[in-house]
């Protein structure tokens, strides 16, 4: 294995990215890089100053002065933790929106190829293995069938006390893989060098092993 290497995960909401890359970070001691929580927390900030989608100069202006970071496992917007804030059904509408504009993207990529230049990382996200770390030594995309993500999704905002039923959640997830897949920049589609784990009916356990084998080969 290289001294410095990068592992991409890629794939459509839910189907467990951020559990099995911080699980994976962790085994193998590098850093995870949640880059779908920086579309959250531009999101979340547009939303906040009231920026409409459309007006391109205030968008501009804002990304200027936004920074996001990654510290021991927290989301810092301008300074703020955010990891909470960011979370929410609205934000995730709020993300996939913004996620589908120029000049999100390319702020954010550029930081993200900053971020997987300097040291090894696992990065997750939906256009790593084809765009952000198109070199990356592994990339694996991780899928799950919709209803499979909804159920997850569900258990997971029902324990927050959130109040979506199922049919909303996976409604949402239909959606938002409509939005992502059909994008006109860096839409989500698996690399042609990604290794594909279909993760419908395992265990987090299962997958990360699964993985640490792909990388371990
Ligand atoms: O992985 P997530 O659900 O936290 O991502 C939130 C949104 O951000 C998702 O709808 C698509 C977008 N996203 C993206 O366009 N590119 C990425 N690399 C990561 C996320």
């Amino acid at each position: 294995m290289k001294d410095i290497y990068r592992i991409a995960i890629d794939g459509p909401s839910g189907a467990g990215k951020s559990t099995i890359a911080k699980a994976v970070a962790k085994a193998l001691n590098i850093d995870y890089i949640d880059t779908g929580a920086m579309y959250r927390a531009v999101g979340y900030k547009m939303d906040k100053k009231g920026i409409p989608f459309e007006e391109c100069e205030a968008l501009d202006a804002m990304l200027e002065s936004t920074d996001i970071d990654f510290v021991g496992g927290d989301v810092i917007l301008d300074g703020e933790v955010v990891n909470a804030l960011i979370r929410t059904p609205e934000v995730s509408m709020l993300a996939s929106q913004c996620s589908q504009l120029a000049p999100v993207r390319t702020k954010l990529v550029e930081i993200q190829r900053g971020m997987g230049q300097r040291k090894s990382v696992i990065m997750d996200g939906r256009d790593i293995g084809t765009n952000v770390l198109k070199d990356a030594e592994y990339k694996i995309f991780l899928t799950a069938s919709a209803e499979e993500r909804a159920n997850r999704r569900f258990k997971e905002l029902q324990e927050k006390g959130e109040n979506q039923t199922y049919e909303e959640v996976l409604e949402d997830i239909k959606q938002r893989d409509h939005n992502d897949m059909t994008r006109e920049l860096n839409p989500l589609r698996k690399a042609d060098d990604a290794i594909e784990v279909d993760t419908t009916g395992m265990g987090i356990d299962e997958v990360v092993a699964a993985v640490l084998d792909i990388v371990n080969k």
